[in-house]
């Protein structure tokens, strides 16, 4: 007999998201489920009963009906006491539960001898599990919406323009803390066309900021902020301090602010002083994502927008159901990856493994028996022992003064410069006067040329290119000595043409030297921000 999934409508107060849209009800059909969707659960997320239908699902109107046929629940938000009486003992629940913070919930829900898998308990850092993720499809979505409310609050535009009225700056962004919902604000804001700078404790995401288009501010004080499995820690009042000052200065600066930072389990660290409020210019903008876990603005209403000292400060802390046709198409898909998961034999029923580090995460409770917090991840196998050569390494550099494999590449550009060298002698030996003068200019301009090339970056070679083209534009200096006046040049009809030819030059050439600086300064200018 396969089983059922059922859909609640969600009932907390303005959440527009629902649990699976139609397009995943037919894939969950085609695993062998039937889906049973309370009518209007879609409703604010532009999904009526009839797209359900259409799909495959049989829509329920009490709620109470649902529940009951549901073998497996599919929610978005931690039931309520109420949904927790409804659910048939034995069924399975998968929804957001957050386990350390509703200890009671887990009571009600093991009394009611059911099994849940709480999402939000999904291993992060399991590359296999990326596909269930829904904490971080959720966080991307609220990334992107911050930018947007950020953009409708603001009252210019993002990116720089050129307009016949006169020249717009671009605005500038400041983003703090590069995690999921960071690096999705980054993404966001930079392709609206703003300049964008991050903070973020742990340095490895400079790169990722660096990626996104966006700049990686550092605070100027060493310290490490990994507090592992992807997540940061408290830092040490020395770098605190350190960070204040940048984030005073990056205040004073910016446009538009996007707060982030988070530390799980921990309340906001309070990043936006009043005074760095005050400090910005009027009419600037502050979006608080952390505005649930106290925020990490120090004026933020959580909820709400407020005008402070003249910054629009949003505090909105539902940023994701504000996109609920997009995020709950995201995490229906996330819970059909699941499913997948649970499902592999494509019967429509499911099995928890336990033995499986992701489903063993992600079950907070089994059959009635509270299963969270899971034992700690396994240690990764250690790495072959590598002592001999660790110790020869050193040894090898102090002797020789370059690292293993170093003396081989010496000694052959020893033999290269030698071979170079003799070569050079035997053309100096023999070649003629003329020719060595030429040839020693040309050497010079390989090698100048080489050098000036060598360290730009390979997005400049276009304008580096129409550079040296107008320089090469030299040669105009052959057709100017060939317009020589009729007295200097003589003055037969072969020195007319060659006069003729050396002015076609001079125009040609002309078309190269200014051409080649007018499409420089343009390329030019499209880095310019
Ligand atoms: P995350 O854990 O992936 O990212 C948080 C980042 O903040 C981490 O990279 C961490 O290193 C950084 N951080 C921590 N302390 C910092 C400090 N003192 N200075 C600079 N960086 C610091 O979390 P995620 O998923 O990106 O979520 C970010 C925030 O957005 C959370 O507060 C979350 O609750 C909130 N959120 C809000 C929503 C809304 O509707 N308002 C919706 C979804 C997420």
């Amino acid at each position: 007999m396969p089983l059922v999934i059922g859909v609640p409508k969600e009932t907390a107060a303005g959440e527009k998201r629902v649990a699976t849209v139609p397009e995943v009800v037919e894939k969950l059909v085609k695993l062998g489920f039937s889906v049973a969707v309370q009518s209007g659960a879609g409703e604010a997320a532009n999904f009526s009963d009839d797209t359900y239908r259409a799909a495959g699902a049989e829509v329920i109107g009490e709620a109470a009906a649902l529940w009951a046929r549901a073998d497996i629940v599919f929610k978005v938000r931690a039931p309520l006491t109420e949904e927790v009486g409804l659910l048939r003992e034995g069924a399975t629940l998968i929804s957001f539960i957050a386990p350390a913070q509703n200890p009671e919930l887990m009571q009600q829900l093991a009394a009611r001898k059911v099994t849940v898998l709480a999402i939000d308990c999904l291993p992060r850092t399991l590359s296999r599990a990326q596909k269930m993720d829904a904490l971080t499809s959720m966080a991307g979505v609220a990334g992107y919406r911050a930018v947007i409310e950020a953009a409708n609050a603001f009252g210019r535009f993002f990116n720089g323009q050129v307009t016949a009225a006169g020249k717009i700056p671009p605005a500038k962004v400041f983003i703090a803390g590069a995690g999921v919902a960071g690096l999705a604000a980054i993404g966001a804001a930079a392709g609206l066309g703003a300049i964008v700078r991050a903070n973020d404790t742990r340095a490895e995401v400079a790169d990722q900021v660096v990626s996104l288009g966006g700049e990686f501010v550092k605070v100027d004080y060493e310290e490490e902020g990994s507090g592992g499995g992807g997540y940061a820690k408290v830092m040490s009042e020395g770098f605190q301090k350190a960070q204040r000052e940048m984030y005073a200065k990056q205040a004073r600066e910016v446009d538009i602010i996007i707060t982030t930072a988070l530390i799980p389990g921990k309340p906001a660290p309070k990043l936006i002083t009043a005074e760095m409020v005050a400090s910005m210019r009027p009419g600037s903008v502050i979006v608080d994502m952390a505005a649930e876990q106290g925020g990490n603005c120090e004026l933020t209403e959580p909820g709400r927008v407020a005008v402070k000292h003249g910054v629009t400060i949003v505090g909105y802390t539902d940023l994701v159901s504000r996109m609920a046709k997009q995020s709950s198409t995201l995490y229906a898909t996330n819970l059909f990856r699941l499913t997948e998961e649970l499902c592999k034999t494509k019967d429509g029923v499911i099995n928890v493994n336990m033995e499986d580090e992701a489903i063993r995460g992600l079950t907070v409770i089994r059959e009635g028996a509270i299963t969270w917090p899971p034992p700690p991840p396994k240690a990764p196998p250690a790495p072959p022992q590598q002592a001999k050569p660790a110790v020869a390494a050193p040894a090898a550099k102090s002797s020789h003064g370059h690292g293993a494999g170093a003396p081989m590449a010496a000694g052959t550009l020893a033999i290269t410069f030698a071979v170079a060298a003799a070569l050079f002698a035997l053309i100096g030996a023999y070649a003629p006067e003329s020719f060595l003068i030429h040839f020693t200019v040309f050497v010079l301009a390989c090698f100048i040329g080489y050098m000036v090339i060598w360290n730009v970056t390979p997005s400049l070679h276009t304008p580096l290119m129409s550079v040296t083209n107008a320089i090469s534009s030299i040669i105009c200096i052959g057709a100017l000595v060939q317009i020589a006046p009729p007295e200097v040049a003589g003055s037969g009809r072969a020195d007319a043409l060659i006069r003729w030819m050396a002015v076609a030059g001079i125009a040609l050439t002309a078309i190269n030297m200014f051409g080649g600086f007018a499409v420089t300064r343009r390329m030019l200018a499209m880095f310019r921000k």
